[in-house]
């Protein structure tokens, strides 16, 4: 290890390098800093409540609630509140938040701060009546040093957030400390999170070289003679590389950076998610100062026009969707759960790559990302200067954005996970000095990775060209390739479609001629016809006839410019592009098509988290593992005789399709990305078996169902812990006789929870479905319905009971258990 200290005093030091095996443990125990988990007993109240600051204000009436909390989702969707199509309208407004706590005997000499990851939004934080700042961005990540602040005995946090203006975004944001709060307990020489910077300059298979550039604060007076010792250690514990070095450490910040090496590397990548994790301990004689660690992986990264993104060396196309980052039922306020199950979610269709569209995401996220094994576009801003909503970010980006690019870039660079930066989106008003600024300022705090920008394809400084819906018309890609040879191109939006779970249409709807948004409205189908990749329609006469308006055909068919089997015959094999991010892979509250729809309809996956066909179709083009599906549902009375097109999606070489145990044919997987059969309906079973070489690799059915008759109750976990954080998801799906789902089934279901837990969220996935999501019941949608449960703070067992008027009954059981340390 190479270890240089350039402080205050700007003292310079190289140190012993050593390497791996035989180095000395450092048997460090009981750090001075501890983290205490701030997010349980807060008091909440909506309305203003400027006397609210100190500890004698009379709080008792307020609602007590734990955060990650949201407002706006637990309010009633009403055409009237301002946030109006863009927010799902939803009730925004100004709320308080207070917590009193005890000062704490271990906290004498040491340092507190209080830690957000995010506020939505203009939150101003107050210690004991003392204000302590304020943060516009509803997305970043901030904290404040309570030290001088806090007394003995009983101390108090407010925090005001002003929603009150409305609409602040494009989409949903939700409104309140909607993500995690830490207070942090550090000694007076303390390493700050934002001051360590990990990268690996050197990656191949042999060795690889780890630099390590570092603040430590101290806090009080210069100390000489202070230990470091540092440790790059397995997932496993096992060190493999350490050094320890004895210097002065000034007052103020000092800088060290350090350099070690290790043999045979375990590399990162989306099918490998390995993490190393690097120590540091800094000790004062036998007094342990500091202790600190930070995951890391090690994996290289290049893009270029002529091979695309190598991750390691191997050529790899980004199989990417936008996310935004509220969570259907839960709005904005996604427990840890939740958010796990959404990314594993994506992960099984094959996708690799996520993009934060268009605002930095909660720390957790990248955290899983970089576990689960998903590459991350992290997006900043969606505007800059001017506004893009009438109340958003806009407003503040002149005074704020190199506060909030910092605290964003230092949060997030030491994740494997993230590969590029994006400094904005569709930015309106957009010049090229504010990207060129944005960009210099990126590369001072990271120039391990490339810049880029969501539809910032034409300025000159991103080092990856993004195209949004622009990329989507035919020959934009190879235009800008001819004209700019040496640049490589991204899909920042690429594409956008439509569809709901479990409807179909077989006529090919385009948005500009069949459902314009305003923007494109009066503007004739016929200015981009040509333009964009039409669709053959699967029959002459629409055979669905009784969708009504707002739903969307699940089939590849309902598109704006580009469908998703024409997103990947173009795109896939042109070297210069490195791959594409959907819009989007998760459905997403507000942005809607207007009163009454909450929503838009463009992901895969629905506001429940049930996929759709789309989903299965992306599987088949991304993923390896072998997999087969079918659409649509088998039970279609009234439509006996008539041709229902079936549509099969498989990575295997070809399928056949059996009608009630008669073979209708095997046919092969051409370049169409699709098989499909005329089908003239008939009751009974449909089966497709999927073939490679001729021989069976995988089979799936459907059944035409008749009346409901229960609902089946599919739980993602049976254990949880008393932790009042812990989800589970219930699943519940209307069947009828031999379990056979229903699929128009809209039973109104009813939820009865006994023991230590609680519902935080239904959702069903319709567009269209008005309801309150804290609540007991839901009606199906298209035979389906979600059911999120969270603990209490009690062991024992939750029981979970639905009831639907005509159906039987059903019950499932949780065992909730001790949380055991949650430190
Ligand atoms: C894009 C925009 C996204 C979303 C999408 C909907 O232009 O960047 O944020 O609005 O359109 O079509």
């Amino acid at each position: 290890m190479k270890l240089i200290n350039s402080g205050p005093f700007f003292l310079v030091l190289v140190l012993c390098l050593v390497s791996c095996h035989h180095s000395r443990q450092s048997g460090v125990k009981n750090t001075p800093r501890k983290i205490y988990d701030f997010d349980l007993g807060w008091k909440f109240s909506l309305g203003d409540f400027p006397q609210a600051t100190g500890l004698d204000f009379d709080d008792s009436r307020w609602r007590s609630v734990n955060v990650p909390h949201d407002w706006s989702i637990e309010g009633k969707y009403d055409s009237l509140n301002h946030s109006g199509i863009a927010g799902a309208f939803l009730p925004v407004g100004t709320g308080w938040y207070r917590k009193r706590f005890e000062w704490q005997k271990e906290w004498e000499n040491k340092k507190i701060f209080i830690e957000f990851d995010g506020v939505y939004c203009n939150a101003t934080v107050w210690i004991n009546g003392i204000a302590l700042g304020a943060r516009p961005n509803g997305y970043i990540s901030f904290s404040y040093d309570l030290t001088p602040y806090l007394q003995k005995g009983e101390n108090v946090v407010s925090v005001k957030v002003d929603h009150s203006k409305s609409p602040s975004g494009r989409w949903y944001t939700g409104s309140g400390i909607y993500r995690h709060v830490r207070l942090l307990a550090t000694e007076r020489v303390y390493v700050p999170k934002e001051g360590l910077f990990i990268t690996t300059p050197v990656v191949d298979e042999k060795s690889a070289q780890i630099s390590v550039a570092l603040e430590v604060i101290n806090d009080g007076q210069s100390l000489d003679k202070t230990e470091i010792s540092c440790k790059v250690v397995d997932h496993l514990g096992k060190k493999l590389s350490d050094s320890s070095a004895v210097l002065a450490l000034g007052a103020g910040t000092n800088r060290l950076k350090m350099t070690f090496h290790i043999q045979n590397p375990n590399l990162w990548s989306p099918d490998n998610p390995y993490l190393y994790t690097w120590h540091i301990t800094i000790k004062n004689g036998t007094r342990i100062l500091d202790e600190y660690q930070s995951a890391f992986g090690i994996r290289s990264i290049s893009f270029s026009a002529e091979n695309g993104f190598l991750l390691n060396g191997v050529k790899t196309i980004l199989k990417g969707v936008c996310m935004h980052h509220d969570a259907g039922p839960v709005g904005a306020a996604v427990p840890n759960d939740v958010l796990y199950r959404r990314i594993k979610l994506l992960k099984g269709m094959g996708c690799n790559a996520i993009r934060t569209s268009h605002n930095p995401f909660a720390p957790e996220f990248y955290a899983m990302c970089d576990s689960i094994g998903v590459l991350v576009m992290n997006e900043a801003f969606d505007g800059w200067e001017q506004e893009k909503a009438k109340f958003d970010y806009g407003h503040y980006f002149e005074d704020w954005w190199e506060k909030d690019l910092e605290a964003f870039i230092k949060r997030d660079r030491n994740h494997p996970s993230v590969i590029i930066w994006s400094i904005g989106n569709e930015v309106k008003g957009y010049t090229n000095e504010t990207q060129q600024m944005l960009y210099d300022f990126i590369k001072k705090l990271d120039d391990t990775r490339p810049v880029s920008q969501g539809r910032g394809y034409n300025g000159p400084a991103v080092d990856l060209a993004g195209f949004n819906g622009h990329g989507e018309f035919k020959e934009a890609l190879k235009h800008f390739h001819e004209k700019y040879p040496d640049k490589p191109v991204v899909g920042t939006e690429i594409t956008h479609s439509y569809q709901t779970r479990g409807v179909y249409r077989t006529k090919t709807w385009y948005r500009r001629r069949d459902f314009p948004a305003p923007w494109e409205r009066g503007k004739p189908f016929s200015t981009i016809s040509d333009k964009i990749f039409l669709i053959d329609d699967l029959t002459e006469k629409e055979l669905f006839e009784d969708v009504p308006p707002y739903y969307q055909s699940s089939y590849d068919n309902s598109i704006v410019r580009m469908g998703v089997r024409d997103y990947w015959k173009e795109t896939r094999y042109l070297p210069y592009f490195v791959g594409a991010f959907r819009w989007t892979g998760f459905d997403y509250l507000g942005e809607s098509f207007g009163w009454p729809a909450r929503t838009v309809s463009f992901g895969v996956i629905d506001l429940a988290g049930f996929p759709t066909d789309q989903y299965y179709l992306y599987q088949s083009i991304w993923s390896d593992k072998p997999m087969v599906h079918m659409l649509p549902h088998w039970t279609h009375h009234g439509k006996e005789g008539m041709e229902i097109p079936v549509v099969v999606y498989t990575n295997c070489g070809s399928a056949e399709l059996f009608l009630n145990g008669i073979s209708l044919g095997e046919k092969p997987m051409t370049d169409d990305l699709q098989i499909v059969w005329n089908v003239p309906y008939q009751k009974g079973k449909l089966e497709v078996v999927a073939k490679t070489n001729g021989r069976e690799i995988v089979r799936k059915s459907y059944r035409t169902s008749e009346k409901p008759q229960t609902i089946e109750i599919l739980l993602d976990k049976e254990t949880i812990k008393a932790n009042q954080k812990d989800i589970v998801h219930a699943e519940m799906t209307i069947v009828g006789e031999n379990g056979i789902p229903v699929p128009h089934a809209d039973n109104l279901l009813t939820f009865d929870i006994k023991g230590p837990g609680k519902i935080i969220g239904v959702e069903n996935g319709d567009i269209l479905d008005l309801n309150p999501h804290k609540v007991n019941y839901r009606s199906a949608f298209n035979g389906k319905c979600l059911v999120i449960l969270q603990s209490l703070d009690r062991e024992g067992e939750i029981t979970l009971t639905v009831k639907s008027d005509g159906l039987e009954q059903n019950s499932a059981r949780v065992l909730v258990k001790s949380p055991g340390n949650t430190h």
